[in-house]
C-alpha cells in the first residue's frame, strides 16, 4: 500500500470519527427535546415512590411497567442513587424515551419492549428470576403522548386515523377502532361500549355506528356519536371535576380498552408482580375508572385455600391527587392509588 493511499485512508477515519462525534451529539440534542417535548405530567408523584418504600433496601431494582413518558421513573433514579428501573412500554415512543433514559443514567436503566402478558419472558431473558424485585409501579391506560398525538387515534378533540393500537404498527394482526366500528355486528358493539365504557344508552350509540359506518376517522365517529343523541342530551354531560364533556367520550374509552385488551393486560400485570416481587417488595398502581379500581382491590385481597393473601394492602388503602394536582394536571381528576405489600409464605 503506498503511503498516499494510508494518508488518505486516515484521513478519512479521521472525517468519519469527527462526524460520527457531531451525529452522536446531535442524536443526544435530539433525544433530550424529544423527552421535554413529551408533556406528560405523571400522577401522584410523591405518593408512589413514597409507598414503594426504596429506601429500606441497598441496591432496589423496580420495575416500571407503563414507562410512559418515563416521569416516575425518572423521579426515582434521582431520589434513590442506587436503583436500577427495568423500564417496560408496549408503544415503541415511549420504549425510545426509555432508551434515552437508559443513556443518562447510565448501567441503571434496561429499557423493555412489551407488554404485561410478555413480561414474564421478556424479564427471564434478560436474567432477572421470579422474587427479584423490590418495587413494581402499574400506572394504567394511556399517556398523554398517546393522547395528544392525533394520528395514534385516542383523541376526540383531533382528528384522525381510527386507530388506538398502543403498540402502534409492532403487531400488524392487532384489531384496530376501525375494524372494531366497521366490522362488528350491532350486538357486539352494544356490549363492548355497555361493559368498557360503562354508558347509560350503548345500543343507542351502535346502531347510530351500525347505520353511519364505515369509519375512517376520529371526528366522522364522534359525529356519528354525537348525532344518536338530542341536542340537549348531547353535550350536558360532566366528567369527574363537573366539566363539560362529549357524548362519545365513554365509546372513545370502551373502544381503547378493547383494542388494547386493556382489562385482561392488567390483570396478567397484577399476577406478574406477585410472581417477580421479593418479600416485602412493594407494589403501586394507579387506576383510572371503575372497571380497573375493581380489577386491582380484587387481586389484591385474594386469600389462597389456607387462608394466606399474598398481599397486604397498605393500611390508608388508596390515595387520591389534591386538589393542587388536579388544577395543574386535569388527567389526574379520576386516579386511584394503591399501594400493597407482597407477603410471601415463610
Ligand atoms: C399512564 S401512561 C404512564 C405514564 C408514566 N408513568 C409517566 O409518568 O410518564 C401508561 C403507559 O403504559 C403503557 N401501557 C399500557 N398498558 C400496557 C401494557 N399492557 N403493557 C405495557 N405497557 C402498557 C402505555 O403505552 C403508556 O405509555
Amino acid at each position: 500500500m503506498s503511503i498516499a493511499l494510508i494518508n488518505s485512508i486516515a484521513t478519512l477515519h479521521k472525517i468519519f470519527c469527527a462526524n460520527r462525534r457531531q451525529l452522536s451529539k446531535t442524536a443526544t440534542t435530539l433525544r433530550k427535546k424529544r423527552i421535554k417535548q413529551s408533556f406528560h405530567t405523571p400522577v401522584l408523584l410523591d405518593e408512589t415512590i413514597e409507598g414503594l418504600n426504596l429506601q429500606k433496601h441497598s441496591n432496589p431494582i423496580v420495575l416500571d411497567m407503563t414507562f410512559g413518558a418515563g416521569g416516575h421513573s425518572k423521579e426515582i433514579l434521582i431520589r434513590h442513587k442506587n436503583c436500577h428501573v427495568i423500564a417496560l412500554d408496549r408503544d415503541i415512543k415511549a420504549h425510545n424515551i426509555a432508551k434515552d433514559l437508559a443513556q443518562e443514567f447510565r448501567k441503571r436503566v434496561t429499557p423493555l419492549l412489551g407488554k404485561f402478558s410478555e413480561v414474564d419472558h421478556l424479564l427471564k431473558s434478560h436474567g432477572y428470576s421470579e422474587s427479584s424485585l423490590d418495587g413494581v409501579i402499574i400506572d394504567a391506560g394511556c399517556s398523554s403522548m398517546q393522547f395528544d398525538e392525533a394520528e395514534r387515534g385516542f383523541s376526540l378533540s383531533k382528528d384522525g386515523p381510527l386507530d388506538m393500537r398502543m403498540d402502534g404498527t409492532r403487531n400488524s394482526s392487532q384489531v384496530t377502532a376501525a375494524d372494531v366500528v366497521n366490522y362488528l355486528s350491532l350486538k357486539d358493539l352494544t356490549e363492548i361500549i355497555g361493559k368498557y365504557g360503562q354508558e347509560r344508552y350503548p345500543e343507542k350509540i351502535a346502531q347510530s355506528i351500525v347505520e353511519n359506518r364505515p369509519f375512517s376517522r376520529t371526528k366522522q365517529l364522534a359525529e356519528a356519536i354525537g348525532n344518536a343523541f338530542s341536542i340537549s342530551n348531547h353535550m350536558i354531560r360532566m366528567d369527574a371535576i363537573g366539566r363539560r364533556c362529549h357524548s362519545a367520550t365513554k365509546t372513545f374509552m370502551a373502544l381503547r380498552i378493547f383494542v388494547n385488551d386493556e382489562l385482561n393486560e392488567l390483570h396478567t400485570g397484577i399476577e406478574m408482580a406477585e410472581k417477580f416481587l421479593k418479600n416485602d417488595g412493594r407494589l403501586a398502581t394507579i387506576t383510572f375508572h371503575s372497571l380497573e379500581h375493581k380489577i386491582v382491590r380484587k387481586l389484591l385481597n385474594k386469600r389462597g385455600g389456607d387462608g394466606h393473601s399474598p398481599w397486604h394492602p397498605d393500611k390508608e388503602d388508596y390515595a387520591k391527587p389534591f386538589l393542587s394536582e388536579l388544577e395543574t394536571n386535569p388527567r389526574s381528576r379520576s386516579a386511584f392509588l394503591r399501594v400493597a405489600t407482597r407477603t410471601r409464605k415463610t
